[in-house]
């Protein structure tokens, strides 16, 4: 397309964008994660800077290259995602991809912890990490305009997103269904369910697509919500 003029819809718009995992340590050399490849968000971050956005990626550990045109910034725990996350701040959307871990062990030991040959292992005392996503959506002066949230889910998938659409406060989310032989977790394809209102009327299935169609279909849709 060289040559042509580029539309650059989202300029002037700030986003940040959550994806991979987060590692929460156990010892210095085990910890707790989420299966996430980041391959959703890092696809999302890199779709909205296409449209113009002024994107920061806050990413977990991956192995995936950073995306064009995107400032990243790395982090491991969810205490320091929603750190990183509050300092990108203010922005109009925030997009959270990312799969958080939701317990970090409460106290990280300081020395690998070592098996002492009872077979009986050590319990491990977990705290609940921040949520991100709900702490964006609070209301107040620095709540980003358009907030969107993913709910992976192995069941009634859609009852349970609106559900977690109200839980954290969100304007969006997009479903999808990560039940065992979807092929979800660290595939490219995702079917989503974008629901953005109460009640079904506002209800939207995607087909089946890439992950970075899936990111494109979105940036489409804040596009459209923005004009
Ligand atoms: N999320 C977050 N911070 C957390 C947990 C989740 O920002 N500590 C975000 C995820 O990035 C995702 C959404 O919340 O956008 C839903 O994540 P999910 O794990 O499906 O929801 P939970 O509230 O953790 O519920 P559960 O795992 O019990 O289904
Ligand atoms: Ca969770």
């Amino acid at each position: 397309l060289e040559g042509q003029p580029v539309s650059k819809p989202l300029s002037g718009k700030k986003a940040v964008v959550t994806s991979g995992p987060t590692y929460e340590p156990i010892d210095p050399v085990r910890y707790i994660a989420n299966r996430s490849s980041g391959k959703q968000g890092h696809a999302i971050a890199a779709a909205l800077a296409a449209a113009g956005a002024d994107v920061t990626l806050v990413s977990g550990p991956v192995s995936l290259p950073d995306p064009m045109g995107v400032k990243v910034v790395r982090i491991e725990t969810a205490r320091q995602m929603l750190d990183a996350v509050l300092a990108a701040l203010p922005a109009d959307i925030a997009v959270c991809a990312a799969a958080v871990a939701d317990w970090r062990v409460a106290e990280e030991a300081g020395q690998k912890l070592k098996k002492d040959g009872s077979g009986v292992i050590a319990d491990l005392k977990l705290s609940e990490n921040p949520d991100i996503l709900a702490t964006l959506s609070q209301k107040g002066p620095k709540r980003p305009q358009l907030v969107v949230g993913f709910a992976a889910e192995t069941e009634n998938v859609i009852e349970h997103a609106r559900a977690k659409r109200a839980r954290k406060g969100c304007d969006w989310i997009l479903a999808n269904d990560v039940a065992p032989g979807t092929g979800t977790f660290g595939g490219d394809h995702n079917e989503i369910f974008l629901i953005s209102g109460v009640d079904a009327t506002s209800d939207e299935t995607w087909p089946r697509q890439g992950k970075n169609g899936v990111a494109r279909a979105l940036a489409e849709r804040i596009i459209q919500h923005f004009a």
